[in-house]
């Protein structure tokens, strides 16, 4: 059948999708993220040299290739209560410029639990949001950034991650991570795949931790938890 207007092909309306270059709050979020892993000291450690390298390595590159934006509905969690105060805090701490940034898209973060039902514990006391992945709201198959907040007085039972290698910073509060030490905001603590942790927070203020995990891409887009079976068994009963 012959076009009767004479237009040949309908022209493709469907809007090109929004890129990263598009999006200057979330560029700005990620460039923090790249200057953290870029600068300041790895403490002697080879392993977080590495780490540090692989991160804003692999960062650079994403940025540089314009990653599609894929924005989940916003969504909160009761912890993010906490949240205006976490923020207060970061903007007076050494990661000011990463805490006043991440103010900035705060009405855009998607809180989650990570879990089919959360335990019992956790529920009023720790969330997590993605801000670079596999599901965005930046997209990136190689590489996952985001923030974890926890309420005070918070126990995150132990667990590892396989083939994960995770870093986390902290932006506000004092916690500690395997009851070893106390650690302050701008401490970066490093968990290689496999290796068992728990996190404690302080008693009076809020944490907030930016964190970063590498690995393989199948286990980025479906990362495996494994909580110790005795946490497990307690988490289960809600103690
Ligand atoms: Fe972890």
């Amino acid at each position: 059948m012959t076009d009767p207007y004479h237009l040949g092909a309908a022209p493709d309306l469907t809007p090109d999708p929004e890129r990263l270059a598009d999006s200057p709050s979330w560029g700005y979020l990620l460039q923090e993220f790249e200057r953290l892993y870029r600068f300041g000291s790895d403490g002697g450690s080879r392993a977080i040299r590495g780490h540090r390298k692989r991160v804003r390595e692999t960062l650079a590159q994403v940025i540089e290739a314009n990653p599609a934006i894929d924005q989940r509905p916003p969504a909160t969690k009761p912890v993010t209560a906490h949240l205006p105060r976490a923020l207060d805090l970061g903007a007076a701490g050494p990661l000011e410029g990463m805490a006043r940034t991440l103010e900035r898209v705060s009405d855009r973060l998607t809180w989650e639990y990570g879990y089919a039902r959360v335990p019992k514990p956790l529920e009023k006391k720790y969330a997590y949001c993605e801000v670079l992945g596999p599901q965005g709201p930046v997209r990136s198959e190689r590489l996952i950034l985001g923030f974890v907040l926890f309420a005070p007085a918070t126990t995150y039972p132990q667990h590892s991650h396989s083939e994960i290698e995770e870093s986390y910073v902290s932006l506000s509060g004092a916690w500690s991570e395997n009851e070893a030490a106390v650690f302050a905001p701008g401490s970066m603590i490093l968990n290689r795949p496999g290796e068992e942790h728990r996190i404690t927070t302080g008693r009076h203020d809020p944490c907030l931790l930016a964190y970063a995990w590498t690995g393989p891409w199948e286990r980025l887009s479906a990362p495996g938890m494994k909580f110790s079976r005795s946490r497990r068994a307690r988490m289960e009963h809600g103690i």
